[in-house]
């Protein structure tokens, strides 16, 4: 059994002749233990797949489960423990004003859990921080900082499934790589599922078991990692995402050399 399955999942923003329809049967599958990619251009509903699986919205139509079990529009506290979300920005997902330690510990104190020193010295520690930054505050972090303590924060509660929405994009790509790295290992480790959304089919390639490529609010086709590197894509859109992708990739050292 699938350990995410999005069935038909449909969702409009507005009524009547406005209304625009943002997600228009979306179905896709999720292993346990898999990384699976979603790209696709600019709007085409990537993050809005991600935030009805996150229960950031309940007016869609069609099916989601998770582990079985179908979810209703509502958020419910079983869901949060199991299914977390990291987003693009880590300065809009922390709080400016609350700590490192606060910001942890916020969501384990809404949840009711104990321990709550032990376990923020032992999640610092497992996105490669050391206790000294449990006082900080956002702005005293890097940009690679910040998005460890986001990923600290999504993984306190010890869930299942963490929702990646272009964790890296907003990053230099120095430190790119390194979170890249930090979060395939802790897949590993904990035996974690991704559904992580990237508009870069490098990220993807290097991450992702499967990928499903969206355009306007529909799934083109969802292929492995391994057919996409291998120029086996069916549809015209993702044998243009993979041309384009390999011209940047040729055209960085060029630009480097020029600079
Ligand atoms: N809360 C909202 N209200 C109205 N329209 C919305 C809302 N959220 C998203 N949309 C619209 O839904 C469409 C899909 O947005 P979404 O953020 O899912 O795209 P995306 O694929 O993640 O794009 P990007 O790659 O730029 O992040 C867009 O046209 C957007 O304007
Ligand atoms: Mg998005």
């Amino acid at each position: 059994m699938p350990l995410i399955e999005v069935n038909s999942l449909s969702l409009a923003f507005g009524h009547g002749a406005a209304a625009n329809q943002v997600l228009d049967r979306v179905t896709l599958e999720v292993n346990a233990g898999e990384s699976f990619g979603l790209v696709g251009e600019s709007g085409s509903g990537k993050t809005t797949v991600l935030r009805c699986l996150a229960g950031q919205y309940s007016h869609w139509r069609g099916e989601l489960r998770i582990a079985g079990k179908t979810l209703a529009g509502r958020l419910d506290r079983d869901r949060c423990r199991q299914v977390q979300m990291v987003f693009q920005d880590p300065y809009g997902s922390l709080h400016p004003r609350h700590t490192v330690y606060t910001a942890l510990a916020e969501p384990l104190r809404i949840h009711g859990l104990d321990h709550e020193a032990e376990r923020i010295d032992a999640i610092l520690d497992k996105v490669g921080l050391n206790g000294d930054f449990r006082f900080r505050y956002p702005h005293q972090l890097s940009g690679g900082q910040r998005q460890r303590v986001a990923i600290a924060r999504a993984l306190v509660l010890q869930p299942r499934i963490l929702l990646l929405d272009e964790p890296t994009s907003a990053l230099d790509v120095s430190v790119q790589a390194e979170i890249l790295n930090l979060l395939d290992g802790l897949r590993e480790r904990d035996g974690l599922t991704y559904l992580m959304v990237s508009h870069d089919l490098g990220v993807v390639a290097h991450l992702c078991d499967r990928v499903a490529v969206m355009q306007q609010g529909r799934i083109l086709e969802c292929l492995t990692v391994d057919a996409l590197c291998d120029d086996q894509a069916q549809h015209p859109y993702t044998r243009l995402l993979v041309a384009s992708s390999r011209a940047d990739g040729a055209s960085r050292p060029l630009a480097e050399a020029a600079a």
